[in-house]
């Protein structure tokens, strides 16, 4: 039996439902709501023509224009592609000495060489490419393999003792320890090591070192231990040690060295970026002038 009645007051019907002679109102939902809940539908279906929406088996319905989240980022990867193109083919025509001349070039090139060293070479430099052990500084002025542009470019680009490179630079210093020198006259050699890095040592042992370090170590270390970049023979009479100045870490040098590897980066990164890259690390400062060239 319908209890549907008409509220006096309110003027609409009521459900049907009473509690305790209270009746339930069905009183309409007010206008301005349901077209707005239809409008939203309306907006729904047209949203859903115009975008991609619907799922389909292995994409989505593209809607009218084609447009996608993906091809908006293609497109403005494009763009600033575009207008770096312009300045990157500069850099690609000119050499180390026309962009040095161009303020704004060499800072372009700089800006790039940063950025791709935080992608590519932190990981072993350190971001402020201040390096650890076993991995070189790089904005000192004490250089391996050499810190004018171009042999900066050079080990970019080859790398060092990269198996994946034939033009990688190269050089072994001979384990010492296997049966080269004894123990002692490693000791000795080491003392003298110590001398030429101004370092407190046992004198007596050094005088014994000093020929075994002439015999033996110059043609790598110099005769004074400065250095011989082509072998990428560290310099020895400095504070600057790629392995640690202790004597613990000089004999254990000597004994059986360590052999730094560093990644070629000519396959890998495009002919700009390692040229960029090559203008960052000799604008950390510890490039060297153009002179020495
Ligand atoms: C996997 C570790 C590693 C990565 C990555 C790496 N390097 Fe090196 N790098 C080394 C090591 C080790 C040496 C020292 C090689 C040696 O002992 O002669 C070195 C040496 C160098 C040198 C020569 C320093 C000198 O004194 O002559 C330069 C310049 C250099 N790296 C720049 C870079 C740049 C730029 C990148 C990024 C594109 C990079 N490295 C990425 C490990 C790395
Ligand atoms: C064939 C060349 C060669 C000869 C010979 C050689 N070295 Fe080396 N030495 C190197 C190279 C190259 C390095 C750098 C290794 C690296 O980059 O990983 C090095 C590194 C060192 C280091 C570490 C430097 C640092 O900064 O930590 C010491 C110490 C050293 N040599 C001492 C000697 C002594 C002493 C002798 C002679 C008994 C000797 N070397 C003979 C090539 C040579």
């Amino acid at each position: 039996m319908s209890k549907i009645e008409r509220d006096d007051i309110s003027g609409t019907s009521t459900t049907g439902h009473e509690w305790d002679g209270i009746k339930e109102l069905n009183t309409p939902l007010p206008r301005w709501w349901l077209w707005t809940f239809y409008g939203t539908i309306v907006w729904a279906l047209a949203y859903s023509v115009v975008y991609p929406a619907w799922p389909l088996v292995n994409s989505a319905t593209s809607g009218l224009f084609g447009y996608s989240s993906r091809g908006e980022v293609a497109k403005e990867i494009a763009e600033a592609a575009g207008a770096q193109g312009e300045w990157r083919d500069r850099i690609k025509a000119a050499d180390f000495g026309q962009i040095s001349q161009d303020p704004k070039l060499f800072e372009f090139a700089r800006a790039g060489g940063a950025a791709a060293f935080k992608v590519n070479c932190i990981q072993c430099h350190g971001s402020g490419a201040a390096g650890g052990k076993g991995y070189p500084n790089l904005n000192d002025d004490d250089w391996l393999w050499g810190g004018t542009f171009e042999e900066i470019h050079t080990t970019l680009q080859n790398g060092v003792r990269f198996a994946g490179d034939n033009e990688t630079r190269f050089s072994q210093m001979p384990a010492f320890g296997d049966g080269m020198l004894s123990p002692d006259e490693i000791s000795s050699t080491a003392e003298y090591v110590l001398s030429l890095s101004g370092q407190p040592h046992d004198a007596e042992a050094a005088a014994k070192g000093a020929p075994l370090y002439a015999a033996n170590c110059v043609s790598c270390h110099g005769e004074r231990g400065e250095g011989v970049r082509d072998v990428g023979g560290a310099r020895l009479n400095d504070a600057i040690w790629l392995y640690g100045g202790g004597k613990e870490s000089i004999v254990a040098q000597i004994t059986r060295p360590r052999q730094g590897v560093m990644p070629a980066w000519g396959g890998r990164l495009d002919d700009v970026t390692i040229k960029e890259l090559a203008i960052y690390v000799y604008s950390l400062g510890g490039g060297e002038t153009l002179q020495r060239q």
